[in-house]
């Protein structure tokens, strides 16, 4: 897209070479990529004393506006150009033809999770301005405007220690020692509310429990295969009950429940993560009798109930089976929740297999990371492969009805924790507290092409594509509540494409460069 790229600065700091990277500046509160060559591609650097930022320009009528991020090193590269006549044919471009008469899914918002090491990572950034910077860099309307927070209840893998909301006594029903966790309230909460503080719209909380006291469960351990004990059901839906009562007395309000993270890995033993199994006739029961009566009945009645959190994999599988087995407990579902890990091995057909067996549920990805399992390294800094996973993942996921995408860590080290299991992984922001800095991975970027260009309410509209040379281009397109029509697109060949973006008689030709991602928005006018 006229590739306005300049390198206007060269640093030489502490033996790294900087070199700011942008398009032509359009705003003036814009600040470019400080960029650090890393692997295949570069990360943007942020101290206490520059963090690049980013803002949605509003494009006028016939006028697009579109944003690139490439392996080269653009990120969020502003270009401009009018919307021309679409009447002339050309083979060799690719070309997308919109309609929005056909509409979809409606958009709920993008994230990611606010975990203990989250937390503890953004505390030892110590100065504020830098803290600043990273949880601005995500929510801020100078960032990519997330909109979604999920966070454990109680302990998660992420986590410096295996605990719960009440270990200790054992066997009480009555919960009466039940209270926040030291983690609660220095790490989680302090960038919670940061984060609703700099918001640009309301932040949706997801809350979701790993595993409840180990007293509830019958195998006494917060890892490992188990599964709840009968006669603590009721107990540990009032747990969650609790846990809501607690975030309320600190002004925070939960949006959703989910019902346990990834239950079928406590059943079959997957790693060494906190954990809690459910067979889909135990949690069917447990929803219909204690956990969606408990929660509809209190005053907390209007949270959302989310089932599922596990593998794409398991969707129809799992909540078929447990709406077939108790019926009754479908009534207080309201959405289904998807992670991304082993996408691979189902298709996404699934996705819309399941909102056409439930539509009236919503389907929300809500976990998501690079650098799983130990054969593979946990952080690798710059890796615009990883970066493509996810672009490639969201773009999949909402062209099959997912309502929005929730990334897992928003901050990690450069080892991928700390956690107590030394279960390291990647995240979009890689913290070095010791030298004062954090960088924005690829993902990142990645990220925030969605997140900020498509505001709670976006519509999804049709595409018809056509390809000259038979190479698909991954595209997904929205109408936003602001009235404009966003595209993202996404070239991962190695060369440019020339694409068409077309609505009725007009058209924005860009020029789109190998492997990037593109978001171009333009006005949405009836009469075109
Ligand atoms: C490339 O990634 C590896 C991890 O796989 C990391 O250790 C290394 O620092 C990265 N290289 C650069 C130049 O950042
Ligand atoms: C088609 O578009 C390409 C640029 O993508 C241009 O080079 C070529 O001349 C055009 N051909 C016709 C017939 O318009
Ligand atoms: C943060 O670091 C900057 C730059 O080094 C410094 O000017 C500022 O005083 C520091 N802020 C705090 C609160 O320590
Ligand atoms: C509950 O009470 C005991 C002793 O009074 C205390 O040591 C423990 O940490 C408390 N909290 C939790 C969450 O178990
Ligand atoms: C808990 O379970 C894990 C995984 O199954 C096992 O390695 C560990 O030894 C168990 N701990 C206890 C105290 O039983
Ligand atoms: C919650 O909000 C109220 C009213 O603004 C305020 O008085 C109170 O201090 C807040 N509580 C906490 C824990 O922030
Ligand atoms: C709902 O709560 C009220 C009091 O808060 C209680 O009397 C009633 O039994 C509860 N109903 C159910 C179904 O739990
Ligand atoms: C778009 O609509 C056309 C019919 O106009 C349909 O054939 C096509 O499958 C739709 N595309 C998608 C991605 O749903």
């Amino acid at each position: 897209m006229g590739a306005h790229k300049s390198i206007y600065l060269i640093l030489l700091l502490n033996n790294y070479i900087y070199f700011f990277v942008n398009g032509d500046a359009f705003h003036n509160n814009d600040k470019a990529c400080r960029a650090r060559r890393a692997n295949d591609s570069v990360v943007c650097v942020c101290t206490a004393d520059y963090c690049d930022e980013i803002t949605r320009e509003v494009p006028q009528t016939g006028q697009y506006f579109a944003y690139t991020s490439s392996q080269g090193g653009l990120r969020f590269s502003k270009s401009t150009g009018s919307l021309q006549n679409s009447n002339s044919d050309n083979r060799t471009d690719t070309i997308l033809v919109l309609d929005p008469t056909i509409q979809y899914q409606s958009i709920q918002g993008f994230g990611g999770g606010v975990t203990d090491t989250v937390g503890i990572n953004w505390v030892a950034l110590k100065n504020e301005t830098l803290q600043h910077y990273l949880i601005n860099s995500y929510f801020g309307a100078t960032g990519i405007e997330y909109n979604i927070i999920r966070t454990p209840i109680g302990g998660s893998d992420f986590s410096i220690r295996p605990y719960t909301l009440q270990d200790y006594p054992e066997n009480d029903a009555s919960l009466s020692n039940f209270s926040l966790a030291y983690e609660d309230y220095n790490y989680k909460i302090p960038v919670i509310k940061a984060s609703i503080a700099l918001a640009t719209a309301p932040v949706q909380i997801i809350a979701s429990c790993w595993s409840p006291p180990t007293w509830m469960k019958h195998v006494h351990n917060i890892t490992g295969t188990s599964q709840l004990r009968d006669k603590f059901s009721q107990t540990y839906a009032d747990y969650h009950l609790k846990f809501l009562e607690s975030y309320a007395r600190e002004n925070l309000t939960i949006w959703a429940l989910t019902t346990t993270n990834e239950p079928l890995s406590g059943i079959m033993s997957l790693g060494k993560a906190n954990r809690l199994g459910w067979t889909t006739q135990k949690m069917g029961r447990w929803i219909a009798n204690n956990f969606g009566p408990t929660i509809r009945n209190s005053s907390f009645s209007n949270i959302k109930i989310i089932a599922g959190d596990d593998q794409r994999f398991s969707l129809i599988l799992w909540y078929n089976i447990v709406i077939q087995e108790v019926p009754e407990a479908d009534k207080y579902i309201d959405g289904l929740a998807v992670h991304f890990y082993f996408d691979e091995l189902s298709p996404p057909e699934i996705l819309t297999k399941a909102t056409e067996d439930h539509p009236d549920k919503f389907i929300l990805a809500t976990e998501a990371s690079n650098g799983v399992g130990p054969t593979i390294p946990a952080v690798v800094l710059g890796s615009w492969d990883r970066a493509q996973k996810y672009i490639k993942d969201i773009i999949e996921d909402l062209n099959y009805n997912v309502v929005g995408w929730v990334d897992w860590n928003i901050a990690l080290d450069e080892q991928g924790g700390p956690t107590y299991i030394n279960n390291c992984i990647d995240s979009p922001i890689i913290v070095n507290a010791q030298r004062g800095e954090f960088v924005k991975q690829p993902m990142f970027y990645a990220l925030g092409h969605f997140s900020k260009f498509l505001p709670r309410g976006s519509r999804r509209i049709n595409v018809s594509a056509t390809y000259p040379d038979s190479t698909p281009l991954d595209n997904v397109a929205f109408l936003t509540p602001r009235n404009t029509i966003v595209v993202v697109v996404y070239n991962e060949v190695d060369q440019t494409r020339a694409v068409r973006i077309r609505l009725g008689n007009q058209e924005a030709f860009l020029s789109i460069e190998p492997q990037s991602i593109a978001t171009v928005e333009f006005p949405y006018s009836q009469a075109s």
